[in-house]
């Protein structure tokens, strides 16, 4: 056995194989050539300590002298019986020592940077055997001594929170049967006083989509680690001789170059392994336009007033099927409603077709109302017996599969359908349960995708309760959030953009006063916050007035024209030495052209608003900076007179260094800035 050293983009993965059981002994900057001299990777014994050096397997477990949380709670050590690297990928096969469990274990390292690790547990022996809890594990130097990860409410989701990485676990857990409005998402542990453009990072995700645990752990023994894994309730995973459970994929990622660094591996790895079909359409979604009050001449109206803007793709949200009224009933009766519509959907997706644009439609396929036809012919179907939320209750997918496959392709081979908006809005209080569930969840999306490959689905859960990597694969957009308040979107889309590229993140213009929150916020502002991502409206466009529409209609002509950057270029976000201001943009891949926005939160701390310094530009290339958008309002006797004069041309690294004064910009405002 031997040293495996995976590289690419700046990182390294050192992995020694040579000892009983392998180990990582670095994962983090990339260390160049290395040919290391035997006892490199062996620290030194303390007093009061097991008698031979502590190294940290793969596997880390309480045999070995690993008194922190164990990868397996199994009993057993697992040495390491095989190990070889192809490429970029290193396969380790480890077995306990009367070879009963065995567990292989992959690690890749994308062209990208980015490490993704998983393992296979295989039951070898001749009874069923229970497994516990598997977890990935990886080390992480002591420099990253504090944490950063994630919670939230509805409407509220990606709400960061940071803290010292002490002695002890920092361990955050989603039991929803979907990973939550209060996800922990990422787990970051960095250099103190890490940001968006400093500090060294290492952050870890779970690929996966429903429960989940996710951790740091720093231990007196002195070994720090992150680390995650499905959460499984005691015996759910029940494996039969010869039979495998594998983990998720544990998404790992290092950078140098503090946040902006990890979304600069994550978001390139994702492009370059989805099947994304671009340019992505504007939306216009029903909801909070109509919620269930569905009429066909209401309906129409909305489709032509979309038309009319430049929308591309209108969704039928809600309230479409049999007995469909309000949010009480229904669930699980997946046939259109023909009492409102007599003719089916047909009327109104042909007037949406005329229209040019594309029609979608909403379901909630995991769930059953206790009042519907679907509960009293299948009561057995139904999982939850605790209350019910939103009135509706889990369905069992194990065994509705078949007949929510069949109704799905019934309504896709009905109807011209080029989108499907997966909601999901309850939590799985049922234990052990969520692994089955989840696993079906994922059948069935990947069988829809085969059969009809030119669907897209968006990942919905009461807002963005389920965006995760496990799912991305599967879908092609996610609900970022059910809020449409500018003011919340900026932080919750500002910060799921950190793992997830712009293009998957639904972002919609809202109506003037927002629905969720009550707050009432400018157009401009609005506008601006809706720009980046996936782009859509969710509004009564038919209440709008004449203005706002050529406002609208302009903001549509302006993002299709700058969604080919936007959707691919590099996210990039200032860290703000005032926090009512933020600064994020995108940048083209080859630098040569760059969008920002330059946000005011509340009341600024200071007379003078911090310079607009522009991240990520070229500093040896020359820019034209120009406001575009809707202008924001402003408090101030005179504006900055580069402003004033609509343009001004100067090097990047002025740009970036020095920066731009900012003009005084009221609380809740934005300014589009566009650099060529
Ligand atoms: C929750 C979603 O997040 C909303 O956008 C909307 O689709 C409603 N469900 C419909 O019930």
């Amino acid at each position: 056995m031997t040293v495996f050293h995976l590289r690419a983009a700046g990182v390294s993965l050192v992995l020694d194989t040579r000892g009983d059981a392998a180990s990582i002994t670095h994962w983090g900057t990339d260390l160049g050539e290395l040919d290391p001299p035997d006892g490199l990777f062996t620290p030194a014994v303390p007093p009061s300590s097991i008698d031979v050096p502590l190294r940290l397997s793969l596997l880390p477990s309480l045999v070995e002298g690993w008194s922190g949380r164990p990868a397996i709670e199994s009993g057993h050590g697992l040495r390491t019986v095989e190990a070889h690297q192809h490429e970029q990928t290193a396969v380790i096969r480890s077995a306990s020592p009367d070879a009963t469990q065995e567990v292989v274990t992959e690690l890749e390292l994308t062209g990208q940077g980015v490490l993704r690790v998983r393992h296979r547990f295989t039951n070898r022996g001749h009874d069923e055997f229970v497994l516990p809890n598997l977890d990935v594990l990886l080390p992480i130097p002591a420099e990253a001594s504090e944490l950063l990860d994630f919670t939230g409410l509805w409407s509220h989701e990606r709400s960061p929170q940071r803290a010292p990485l002490r002695h002890g676990i920092w361990s955050r857990e989603s039991r929803h049967g979907r990973p939550g409005h209060d996800d922990a998402f990422l787990m970051v542990a960095g250099t103190p006083g890490f940001g968006f453009r400093t500090g060294r990072v290492w952050a870890v995700h779970l690929a996966w989509s429903g429960d989940k645990r996710i951790w740091a752990e720093r231990s007196a023994l002195g070994y720090s680690v992150l680390g995650a894994g499905e959460l499984t309730a005691p015996g759910e995973i029940r494996l039969t001789p010869g039979e495998s459970y594998e983990t998720p994929w544990l998404v790992a990622v290092f950078s140098d170059a503090g946040l902006d660094g990890l979304s600069d591996r994550l978001h390139p790895w994702i492009r370059a392994t989805s099947e994304l079909r671009r340019p992505r359409p504007v939306v216009l979604n029903t909801w909070e336009a109509v919620y269930f009050n569905h009429d066909l001449t209401v309906l129409g109206q909305l489709a032509d007033a979309a038309a009319e803007v430049g929308v591309e793709r209108f969704v039928l949200d809600d309230g479409w099927f049999t007995g469909r009224r309000d949010d009480r009933r229904a669930l699980g009766d997946w046939f259109v409603d023909d009492t409102v519509w007599p003719r089916g959907l047909h009327p109104l997706i042909s007037r949406v077709h005329a229209h040019g644009m594309e029609f979608g439609l909403w379901v909630e396929p995991e769930m059953i109302s206790p009042d519907s036809r679907l509960a009293t012919a299948h009561p057995d179907w139904i999982l939850d017996s605790g209350p019910t939320w939103r009135w509706q209750r889990s369905l069992d997918l194990t065994r509705a599969y078949d007949h929510l496959l069949e109704r799905l392709t019934a309504l896709l081979t009905e109807y011209p359908i080029a989108f499907l908006k997966w909601d999901h809005n309850r939590d799985l209080l049922t234990p052990g349960v969520a692994h089955r569930q989840t696993r079906a969840l994922y059948r069935l999306l990947a069988a829809l995708k085969q059969a009809f490959p030119h669907v897209e689905i968006e990942s919905c859960a009461s807002g963005g309760a389920r965006i995760d990597l496990g799912i991305l694969p599967l879908v092609d957009r996610f609900w970022t959030s059910d809020t449409n308040d500018p003011l919340d979107r900026q932080s919750i889309q500002r910060w799921t953009g950190v793992l997830i590229p712009p293009e998957y993140l639904g972002g919609h213009l809202g109506a003037g006063t927002a629905h969720v929150t009550g707050r009432t916020s400018a157009l401009g502002f609005r506008l601006a916050t809706a720009l980046f991502g996936s782009a859509g409206i969710e509004w009564n466009l038919t209440a709008a007035s004449p203005a706002e529409k050529a406002d609208i209609a302009a903001w549509i002509a302006e993002h299709k024209r700058l969604r080919p950057l936007l959707h691919s270029g590099r996210v990039v976000r200032a860290d703000s030495p005032d926090p009512a201001h933020l600064l994020h943009g995108v940048v083209a891949q080859d630098r040569t052209h760059a969008v920002y926005a330059l946000v005011t939160l509340g009341t600024p701390a200071a007379a003078l608003p911090p310079p607009i310094r522009f991240p990520g530009l070229d500093p040896d290339r020359s820019y034209t900076v120009r406001p575009i958008g809707v202008p924001p309002r402003t408090m101030q006797d005179a504006p900055p007179p580069w402003l004033a004069a609509g343009e001004i041309t100067l090097p990047g690294r002025v740009l970036t260094e020095l920066g731009l004064p900012a003009p005084l910009l009221t609380p809740e405002q934005a300014l589009l800035l566009e650099l060529s």
